[in-house]
């Protein structure tokens, strides 16, 4: 779908808002072109009253289309100065006065239609965006940075409203006010009008010449934007960081290059912005000597009178906005139209794994039949033909150096990613053949970086779910944190700090293991799961587990080989490879690579 398109579909459904806005910015238009021909009817008036004449509605009366009731204005206003000056002048003001009262309330209505329109699709799109980022999958993730997909959510869809607002309304103001000012002129002396649009082509010019370069450098600033936002996202995130490395004054000190950078680039714009506006009022100016010359003439001649002469000059001045105006258009659509080339590369991007609809309620055998696996962007395989099975009650471990590909079976198991060769097979069904709903919600999924969201303790091993506070209270003691939450003041109401900063290492990873056993699931993966916790508690938490969880498969990842010293099976990795299997005492025995690993870890402690 084309970018226009897309954004096509989502102002559809608001059509009716638009057409009633426009409607209403042509009376808006209509009403404040009224004034400059009003005026000038006082004038002439003035003079002619000066004169010794009186009121004479002339200024309406040539092809006087747009105002119908020049007898009635003219008789009334006669009538009006044989009762005092003063009464008249009045009059004029009065209804300048209220013609233009009634302009800006219809400015308040069309800015209401549009404006306020523009906003709502501004939340429609973000709607969509956020819950198709929701729905793709893991593979999307790694081809798109938060960064990227964040200021795609701001800056973009900011130049998308600006689009779907100001972008109809400067395309339609000028569009309006152009004809009605032309029609005035006309109406006042076409030969006249002629003349004095002559300059206009010239402006146009002027116009395309500064869009483009306006265009090329609000793109700069925006770029130089991106990047020092990105630097100051990076660096509070690495506070800890920069604070234990004393870094302080050097990001200080390229925070002011990439700042600088900006100003200078943001400079540059506003210098030629500030031109650029002289320099239309210049060239319109062009068209005034034109009318001054040409106009003054058929003023001397007695063709046109002064009243008609003023407002023929005001609808001139009226012209200058829908020229600038063209700029602006180019200007808001380019930016509109690239933006949403940017939110429309997410929105279709396309979910890859394909999944079926059968539900899974307790997962209880599952079997890997040689399986092969790489990640997008990997070159070489991660996985190497990986087989092995287990089944309801059992307990399995991975066991490797870092980086053999241990977590990456979990994310298989997950539907995280799908392998390019074998199969998984779940209950004697292949993996796909599940909806994902139920397949993820069968999982006990404890991740490798404990992640907690900045809500309370609650929330957090709730998650959605239902809130039971005896179960609550059971995984709470299982993981070992009974002790750990009658310390805080709030208990389980405390809010923890963004991704859990506010809990220790060991209290994060320990509110994970209680998130997972809140959802009592037949499944449980333990990616290195007690890795902060020390080998004393861990082991506490394990009897009291291995209690509670007798038929309940248990996948463990771990680096301290005491974690699995009673699992059935464990499987060495070595570069995605399944080098050994066995038992804890068989693997030992074979003095092999787990025997190694062993070794290893027995001089560590030492
Ligand atoms: N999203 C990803 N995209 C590309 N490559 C990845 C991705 N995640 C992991 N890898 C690579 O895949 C390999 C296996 O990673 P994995 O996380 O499975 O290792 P691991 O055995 O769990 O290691 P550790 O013990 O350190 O947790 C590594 O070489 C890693 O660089
Ligand atoms: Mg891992």
């Amino acid at each position: 779908m084309s970018p226009l398109k897309r954004l096509f579909s989502f102002t559809r459904r608001y059509w009716y808002k638009y057409v009633l806005g426009l409607f209403v910015l042509f009376f808006t238009d209509l009403f404040m072109l009224f004034t400059p021909k009003f005026t000038g009817f006082a004038i002439d008036g003035i003079r002619s009253l000066m004169a010794g004449g009186h009121v004479s509605a002339n200024i309406f009366t040539e092809r006087s289309f747009l105002f119908p009731y020049n007898e009635m204005v003219e008789n009334l206003a006669n009538r009006l100065v044989s009762s005092g000056l003063i009464y008249f002048l009045l009059f004029a003001a009065g209804v300048i006065l209220f013609v233009n009262i009634l302009s800006n309330l219809f400015r308040v209505f069309w800015r209401l239609f549009i404006m306020k329109t523009s906003y709502r699709v501004d939340y429609d799109i973000r709607d969509v965006y956020y819950k198709k980022l929701l729905s793709l999958p893991m593979e999307f993730y790694s081809r798109y940075s938060t960064g990227e997909l964040m200021s795609r959510a701001t800056s973009d869809l900011h130049a998308v409203r600006m689009t779907a607002g100001p972008g109809i309304l400067a395309m339609f103001d000028p569009l309006f006010m152009g004809a009605l000012a032309i029609i005035n002129m006309i109406s006042i002396n076409p030969k006249l009008t002629l003349l004095s649009l002559i300059p206009l082509p010239l402006i146009a010019v002027l116009v395309f010449i500064f869009e483009r370069i306006i265009f090329k450098y609000f793109k700069e600033v925006q770029q130089k934007f991106s990047s020092l936002t990105n630097y100051s996202q990076n660096s509070f995130n690495g506070i800890k960081i920069i604070k234990s490395y004393t870094k302080e004054v050097e990001m200080a000190d390229s925070f002011d290059e990439f700042s600088s950078s900006y100003r200078s680039s943001f400079l540059k714009l506003v210098r030629v912005e500030g031109l650029f506006h002289p320099m239309i009022i210049l060239f319109s100016s062009l068209s005034l000597i034109v009318i001054l010359y040409f106009g003054g003439k058929l003023v001397i001649d007695g063709i046109i009178t002064i009243g008609n002469f003023y407002a023929f000059q005001m609808y001139l001045m009226a012209l200058i906005w829908p020229m600038v105006a063209i700029g602006w258009v180019i200007t808001l659509w380019a930016r509109g139209m690239a933006s949403m080339f940017r939110i429309n590369e997410v929105l279709e991007s396309e979910n890859t794994l394909i999944c079926g609809k059968d539900s899974i309620d307790k997962i209880n055998k599952i079997e890997f039949k040689n399986v092969w696996f790489k990640y997008p962007k990997s070159k070489s395989w991660i996985l190497e033909d990986i087989s092995f099975s287990f089944k309801s009650g059992e307990k399995i471990a991975f066991v490797g150096k870092i980086g053999t590909g241990k977590s990456t079976i979990t994310e298989l198991l997950l539907r995280f990613y799908d392998p390019q060769k074998g199969e998984i097979i779940i209950n004697d069904k292949p993996i796909k053949e599940f909806s994902l709903e139920t397949l993820r919600s069968s999982i006990g999924y404890i991740p490798q970086d404990s992640f907690l969201f900045s809500e309370s303790l609650k929330d957090n091993l709730a998650l959605s779910f239902d809130k039971d506070d005896n179960l609550m209270e059971r995984v709470i003691m299982n993981a070992g944190l009974t002790d750990t939450i009658s310390e805080f003041k709030d208990g389980l109401e405390t809010v923890v700090g963004e991704k859990g900063i506010t809990l220790s290492g060991g209290q994060r990873q320990r509110m994970t293991i209680a998130r997972a056993l809140y959802r009592q699931p037949a499944f449980i993966i333990f990616d290195d799961s007690f890795s902060s916790i020390d080998s004393h508690i861990e082991e506490k938490i394990l009897t009291s587990l291995s209690g509670q969880l007798t038929d309940v498969m248990q996948l463990f990842i771990a680096h301290r080989l005491s974690t699995i010293q009673n699992v059935d099976k464990i499987f060495v990795l070595r570069s995605g490879k399944i080098v050994e299997s066995g038992r804890y005492d068989e693997l030992l025995k074979k003095q092999n690579e787990f025997y190694r690993i062993y070794l290893t870890q027995q001089l560590e402690e030492e």
